[in-house]
């Protein structure tokens, strides 16, 4: 399922004097198998941006009790949003929303808040169980299965791990399990709001390796939110950078971390192999590298008598 978003506005509060313009004229193509990556400060829409993309923040046009507005005399009216995820039209009131929903999962930030249940397989099953059609029914059997294959991908031992209470777990484990209980439904597009944040550098590299094992046979498209920017360069096909409310670059990390004077007059970090070749360009010595981490160091050991 292929993501396409043009002309996206979005504010909250609108027409009351605490109006916030979350989000401006945003166009954006995710396509089908990317992992792709949402950068920008706090505050830059990120989070507005993807809770649209399951429906849970909706275009005023998708609401029952929408009336177009009249435009008024001599006023040319502002191009209209295109919302599409698959076949689905976001934009549409007639859409099934619940649907879409089990195919677009979302993993907010510190999911683990949200786990509840007395066992980590009860937990799982929530997920699997709330999505389940009308008329739809699974067995215990399925149910236990679906449970157990879901924990095995975030490198959880289900057997293990089913009669656990989700509280005993490290803060790693728990994350997992809660990004167990969305993508126990399949979903072909999983969105993670900030998955490895306030995690130890082993729990972060943890998280991102189970996401790179999700990508492709489970979930076709994996989209992160995240400002970490060695994640995105280590990690991602394509990124977009959100700046108040707008796209401000959107490009493969090999090209993004190129151009670092723009992310730096935004105010945004670098990733550290984009710093190091800064230093190495002052020093006379060009590196052409994707900027992850293996690249750099490659070309930099190919590097002889300190000249490329
Ligand atoms: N529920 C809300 N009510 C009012 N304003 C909000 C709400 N959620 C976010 N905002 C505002 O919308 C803007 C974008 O926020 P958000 O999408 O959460 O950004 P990000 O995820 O990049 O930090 C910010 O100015 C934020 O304060
Ligand atoms: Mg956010």
């Amino acid at each position: 399922m292929r993501i396409q978003c043009e002309h996206l506005s979005y504010t909250y509060n609108a027409g009351s004097p605490f109006a916030v313009n979350a989000l401006r004229d945003v166009s954006l193509t995710i396509e089908e198998g990317e992992f792709f990556g949402i950068l920008g400060h706090t505050g830059s829409g990120k989070s507005t941006f993807v809770q649209h993309l399951n429906g849970l923040l909706r275009l005023p046009s998708s609401l029952k009790k929408y009336k177009p507005k009249k435009p008024k005399k001599g006023e040319t009216p502002p191009p209209a949003p295109v919302l599409r995820v698959g076949d689905y039209d976001l934009t549409d009131k007639k859409t099934d929303f619940r649907a879409l929903r089990k195919k677009v999962g979302m993993v907010f930030q510190y999911p683990e808040y949200q786990l509840f249940a007395e066992t980590v397989e009860k937990d799982v099953a929530f997920g699997l169980k709330n999505f389940l059609q009308k008329g739809e029914k699974l067995s215990e059997e399925e149910i236990k299965s679906a449970v157990s294959d879901a924990l095995s991908i975030v490198g959880l031992d289900g057997r293990e791990m089913a009669v656990r209470s989700p509280f005993d777990l490290s803060g790693g484990q728990k994350r997992r399990v809660a990004i167990a209980g969305v993508i126990v439904t399949k979903p072909e597009i999983l969105i993670l709001d900030e998955p490895a944040a306030g995690l130890d550098p082993l729990g972060k590299r943890e998280v991102m390796e189970l996401l790179h094992n999700i990508h492709g046979d489970w979930c076709k498209t994996v989209l992160i939110v995240s400002h970490d920017m060695d994640e995105i360069a280590e990690n991602c096909t394509r990124a977009a950078v959100f700046s108040e409310g707008t796209v401000a670059m959107c490009a493969p990390p090999a090209e993004l971390f190129k151009n670092a004077e723009a992310l730096l007059s935004l105010g945004l970090d670098i990733p550290l192999t984009a710093k190091l070749v800064l230093a190495l360009k002052e020093r006379g010595i060009d590196v052409d590298c994707d900027y992850t981490t293996e690249d750099f160091i490659a070309k930099v050991l190919a590097l002889k008598g300190g000249r490329a």
